[in-house]
């Protein structure tokens, strides 16, 4: 059994970017809650492992782990059980960011694990085979992400729309109730009203907001695209 964050969603992954090192992550997600509570958008904030615990305690909106290693508690030196994820307060996890890969059978047990617990799995995909292959463990969200747009000023629902497209397609024709995200290069409400067109039912994005002068505002304009 899981939760479900729902359709049209803007997932901020904080990566390891350094304008969120420590307190600077609870900000990050206070403006990410502000702007939610102000537009009554589903925005969902994934900071840096280590800052789980402070953010989730200090915001209303989901969050996300960046990771889970398939692993129970105990003897576990310095893997991410899904366990102490839960018991951060995190709604759920990424599994297999394009910058974290692990082998599709180690994401299918991460997924069981993740639903054991009632967390909700955002698989990362870096194409359309990858996608439909990871689909067949049924995690609740796939985000299709070509790597080498990660970062980048292009959004990839202009630079590779087919990508979406097809993604949504071969994801759906596996299991119909996998929701599909995009991102790589989506930095303002355009890019997600283009995702949304292209079938999508929201975004993964990074460097759009972490690195924005005003995220609060980036926020603002990525939110009126869903
Ligand atoms: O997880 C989101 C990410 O990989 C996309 O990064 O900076 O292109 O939005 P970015």
């Amino acid at each position: 059994m899981s939760s479900d964050l729902g359709s049209k969603v803007v997932i901020v992954n904080f990566k390891a970017y350094a304008e969120v090192d420590g307190v600077k992550a609870v900000d990050l997600a206070k403006a990410c809650e502000k702007v939610a509570a102000e537009t009554g958008a589903k925005i969902v904030a994934c900071p840096p492992m280590v800052e789980l615990s402070a953010v989730a305690g200090a915001v209303s909106i989901p969050v996300l782990s960046q990771n889970i290693d398939p692993k129970k508690p105990g003897s576990a030196t310095g893997w991410i059980t899904p366990s102490m994820v839960k018991a951060c307060g995190c709604a759920g996890t990424l599994i297999n960011h394009a910058e974290h890969k692990v082998a599709p059978e180690v994401v299918g047990q991460c997924i069981e694990m993740a639903h054991e617990l009632g967390l909700v799995t955002v698989v990362c995909a870096n194409t359309v085979e990858d996608a439909k292959v990871l689909a067949a463990y049924a995690p609740e969200y796939i985000a299709v992400e070509p790597p080498e747009l990660i970062g980048g000023d292009v959004s990839v629902t202009s630079a590779d729309p087919a990508i979406v497209k097809n993604t949504v397609e071969q994801v759906k024709a596996v299991n119909p109730n996998i929701r599909v995200l995009c991102g790589a290069g989506v930095k303002n409400g355009k890019d997600v009203e283009a995702a949304i067109a292209l079938g999508a039912e929201g975004v993964l994005l990074a460097s759009g907001v972490v690195k924005a002068k005003d995220p609060y505002a980036v926020l603002k304009d990525l939110v009126s695209g869903l």
